[in-house]
């Protein structure tokens, strides 16, 4: 279960502020995939540093599994995010000196499963991502929806109950997308994962259990009509 709480986060602009968040509020009941649209500069990935505690709000407070992550200090909020958060990037993020298992054993060993047990549980959902043939790549010699698959085998290998994932799609091409989708919802819905997808995608809006719109600094009902209207004006689709 994640709850925000009048979540506030400004940023000083010029001789004025910006209130990006102005009292934001939503629970996340566990197991939930929950898509967030709103307009480009809304505060979709300013939310979700909030929530996986990358960011520290200026008010408002988010709890995750009972935790109040935003009173944390920072070790303890590192340690938090670590062990129960997996976060997916728009642009992949993957460390290039590392091969494609190595990227996915990565966030394992830093929850302290190590050797041979690690080696076979990044194989094991890298197969899932269909990846098995592709274990010991470069990272870069990879196609950007096999870096994107490596991306949520890394988010997802160590079982977080909550998943972050901020336009997980948003640079690939329509197909790709859709199959990329699928896999990372199969994924969250088999293991009850609780998924906040920010997306311009429609159809991952059809498939989430709930459209949330950010507008004005708040999160109001939404539907994946709004997803569509987005996408359309952003020229994304
Ligand atoms: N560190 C910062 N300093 C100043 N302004 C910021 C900072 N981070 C975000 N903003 C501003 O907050 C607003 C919301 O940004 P954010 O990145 O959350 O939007 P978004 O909804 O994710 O947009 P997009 O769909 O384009 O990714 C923008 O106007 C941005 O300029
Ligand atoms: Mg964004």
């Amino acid at each position: 279960m994640i709850v925000i709480r009048q979540l506030c986060r400004r940023f000083s602009e010029g001789a004025g502020v910006h209130r990006v968040l102005d009292g934001a509020n939503a629970s996340f009941p566990a197991g939930e995939v929950a898509a967030i649209v709103g307009r480009s500069g809304s505060g979709k990935s300013t939310l979700l540093n909030l929530v996986s505690g990358i960011d520290r709000p200026d008010s408002g407070e988010v709890e995750i599994g009972g935790r109040i992550v935003t009173s944390m200090g920072e070790p303890e909020r590192t340690l938090f995010r670590r062990a129960h958060l997996g976060f997916v990037y728009q642009f992949f993020n993957l460390i290039p000196t590392l091969d494609v298992e190595e990227n996915v054993r990565l966030p394992l060993e830093l929850n302290g499963i190590r050797g041979a047990a690690a080696r076979r549980r990044s194989a094991a959902i890298l197969a899932d991502m269909g990846l098995a043939d592709r274990l010991h790549s470069a990272v870069d010699r990879l196609s950007g929806g096999e870096q994107q698959r490596v991306a949520i085998a890394r988010a997802l290998a160590h079982e977080p109950p909550v998943v972050l994932a901020d336009e997980p799609t948003g640079n690939l091409d329509e197909e790709t997308a859709s199959q990329v989708l699928r896999l990372l919802l199969a994924l969250t819905r088999s293991r009850r994962t609780t998924l906040i997808v920010v997306t311009h995608d429609p159809s991952l809006a059809r498939s989430a259990d709930r459209v949330l719109e950010l507008r004005d600094g708040k999160l109001v009902a939404g539907d994946a009509g709004t997803a569509r209207a987005h996408a359309r004006r952003t020229g994304m689709s």
